[in-house]
């Protein structure tokens, strides 16, 4: 990726967080000069001293709610010149936005509206949204693509990013100069490769490989795979992962393409993941080949909420982003192993 010559300055907020924290490490690697906002409400700022280990440069840091106005006016005001903003601030599980929507409503929601008030009133002009392949629903065909309808989502957490790209496509259109793009992300898994930034759940993961590595390293006595009689090969659903080094990249590269004034609309979308589904079982067992280590799992009752499968067309990343994902299922699968074994001190 090229190195820019002059410095853009870019608000990253959840900058301390799983994907936030591996899109800074790309964008201070490629050049831009990063400010991290960050709450900490699930991260730490541990997560700021593997950036600084990695690269060398330890990025400005506030702690603050980006759905507190007067705080964001405070950082903006002091910070001057934040070119554009990469948003991943949000409370981001399923489960419990459907048991308290207003928190998640109040929170992911607000936050984006006052991202996009920040850009107009100190004058920033880049926005990329961290938004998700939830939009989609259980899609009527397969694979997805941008320009597969959106379905009403699931939960509370869906709608905010349903509404959240909203609200970021028409605060653009009423505006002068604001350029956005939102990346629906499939299943972002895995760790940088040296084991210095990973994904560090607070309390019980929710998610599929923080719970595998969990399971492998002792700390969960068994994985629980949800549903075993869904339409797939196995009967296992369906998703598609893929390594979060590469969404990182997805990030930087849609910054340089509305800088590099490359856009062909103020608001686009791209769709990022591997383009290939894979059912949980095959995960399971591909983490098991990659590590060396069995897993102790188990089939139950489907979770509430889920889909059957879902995959990725990323041709349209691809043609204008320049962007694929590089690194296969087993080479994630790997880094989240060896930062699992890091966090819990195992050595081999
Ligand atoms: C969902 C959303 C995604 C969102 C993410 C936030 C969809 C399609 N995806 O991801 O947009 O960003 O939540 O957290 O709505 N599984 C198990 N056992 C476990 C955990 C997971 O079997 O202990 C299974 C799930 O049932 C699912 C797969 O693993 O089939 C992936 O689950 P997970 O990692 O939680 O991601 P999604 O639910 O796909």
């Amino acid at each position: 990726m090229r190195k820019f010559s002059t410095m853009q300055k870019i608000l990253v907020t959840g900058g301390a967080g799983y994907i936030g924290s591996h899109t800074v490490v790309e964008l201070i690697n490629t050049g831009f000069e990063v400010v991290i906002v960050d709450n900490f409400s699930n991260s730490t700022p541990d997560s700021i001293n593997g950036i600084e280990r990695i690269t060398g440069i330890r990025p400005s840091l506030h702690e603050a709610d980006c759905s507190d106005i007067q705080a964001m006016q405070k950082l903006f005001f002091e910070e001057k010149n934040i070119d554009g903003i990469i948003h991943f601030a949000a409370l981001k599980v399923v489960g419990e936005s459907v048991e308290r929507p207003l928190e998640y409503y109040r929170n992911n929601l607000l936050s984006t509206i006052n991202m996009m008030q920040m850009l107009s009133e100190f004058g920033g002009k880049y926005m990329v949204f961290s938004s998700s392949c939830t939009v989609y629903g259980q899609p009527d065909v397969l694979p997805v693509t941008e320009e597969t309808p959106r379905k009403l989502a699931m939960s509370p957490y869906g709608n905010t990013k349903r509404v959240g790209e909203d609200i970021i496509q028409d605060t653009v259109k009423a505006s002068h100069g604001i350029y956005a793009i939102a990346l629906r992300y499939f299943n972002p898994i895995g760790a940088h490769p040296s084991a210095e930034i990973g994904e560090l759940p607070l309390g019980k993961p929710d998610n599929l490989v923080p719970f595998i590595t969990q399971t492998a390293a002792g700390i969960r006595e068994k994985l629980q795979i949800f549903g075993g009689d869904y339409d797939s090969p196995d009967g296992t659903a369906i998703r598609d992962y893929f390594h979060v080094v590469d969404l990182a990249r997805a990030h930087v590269l849609a910054l340089q393409r509305m800088i590099d004034g490359k856009s062909k609309a103020t608001y686009e979308v791209f769709n990022v993941g591997a383009g290939k589904g894979v059912t949980v079982l095959q995960v399971v067992k591909a983490f098991e080949r990659v590590t060396g280590v069995k897993l102790n799992y188990e089939i139950v009752g489907r979770r509430a909420g889920d889909i059957e499968k879902v995959w990725a067309d990323t041709s349209l990343a691809q043609t204008e982003l320049g962007w694929k994902a590089l690194s296969t299922l087993e080479e994630a699968l790997l880094t989240a192993w060896n930062w699992e074994k890091r966090v819990k001190g195992i050595k081999n």
